[in-house]
C-alpha cells in the first residue's frame, strides 16, 4: 500500500474591514477536504465589522486591531497587527476589503505570503470605487484581480483574474454585484494556488519546472 504523506494545510489569516463575503467564500471553500489552506484567524481593523460575526459564528478565533488608537505610527499598529499573526502561526494572509495600507516593512515580512483581492481588472482601474470609474470610462469588460501584495498600491504579480462584461443599463450596484459574484469563485482559487506553492515565494523557478 502506498504510504499516505499528511500535508499540513497552511494556517490563513483573513484582514477585513467590512462585510466581509469574500471572507466567507474562503472559509467556505477551506471546508472541503482537500483544500490545502485553512481559515484559522480572522482579523479586522474595525470593531464592528459585520464579518466579525460570521466568522465567530464559524468559530474561527477572530481580533479586533483597531488602527485608531495608533494615530499615525503605521509601524506600531502593524507591530499589533504582527502580534496576532505569530501568536496564531499564520503561513498566509488574505486581505479581503482590508482598507488600510501597509508601510514597506511591512509588506517585505510578508513577501510571497499575501494576497490581496481587488474589484477590477488591475492594472486597469487601482483604487477606490472602481466600478463607478469603469462606467464612467465606458469599458465594455470589467472584473475583479487577486494578486500578490507589494510596496505600491494594487500592483503586484497577478494570480488569478475574471472578466465580467459591462452590459447596457447597469449601475454601480448591479456591475459590483456581477463582480462580486466572480470575487468569491476566484478567491479561493488563487488561495490554493499560493497554498500548494505553485506561484510566489514557495514556487519552483520556472527553469527548473519540466516542460
Ligand atoms: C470587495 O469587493 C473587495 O474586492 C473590495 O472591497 C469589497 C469587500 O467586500 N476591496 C477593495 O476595494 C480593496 N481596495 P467584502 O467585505 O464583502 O469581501
Amino acid at each position: 500500500m502506498a504510504e499516505q504523506t499528511a500535508v499540513e494545510k497552511k494556517r490563513v489569516a483573513v484582514l477585513i474591514s467590512g462585510r466581509g463575503s469574500n471572507m466567507t467564500a474562503l472559509i467556505e471553500a477551506a471546508k472541503a477536504d482537500d483544500y490545502p489552506a485553512a481559515i484559522v484567524l480572522v482579523i479586522s481593523n474595525v470593531p464592528d465589522a459585520a464579518g466579525l460575526e460570521r466568522a465567530r459564528a464559524e468559530a474561527i478565533a477572530t481580533a479586533v486591531v483597531d488602527h485608531r488608537p495608533f494615530g499615525d505610527d503605521r509601524e506600531a499598529f502593524e507591530r499589533a497587527l504582527d502580534g496576532e499573526l505569530h501568536r496564531h502561526r499564520i503561513d498566509l494572509i488574505c486581505l479581503a476589503g482590508f482598507m488600510r495600507l501597509f508601510t514597506k516593512n511591512f509588506v517585505e515580512r510578508w513577501s510571497g505570503r499575501m494576497l490581496n483581492i481587488h474589484p477590477a481588472l488591475l492594472p486597469h482601474f487601482k483604487g477606490l470605487h472602481t466600478h463607478r470609474r469603469a462606467l464612467a470610462a465606458g469599458v465594455k469588460e470589467h472584473g475583479a484581480t487577486v494578486h500578490l501584495v507589494v510596496p505600491e498600491m494594487d500592483a503586484g504579480p497577478i494570480v488569478a483574474q475574471e472578466a465580467v462584461p459591462v452590459l447596457a443599463g447597469d449601475t454601480e450596484e448591479s456591475l459590483a454585484a456581477r463582480v462580486l459574484a466572480v470575487e468569491h469563485r476566484l478567491y479561493p482559487q488563487a488561495l490554493r494556488l499560493i497554498a500548494e506553492g505553485r506561484v510566489g515565494a514557495a514556487a519552483e523557478p520556472a527553469a527548473s519546472r519540466s516542460a
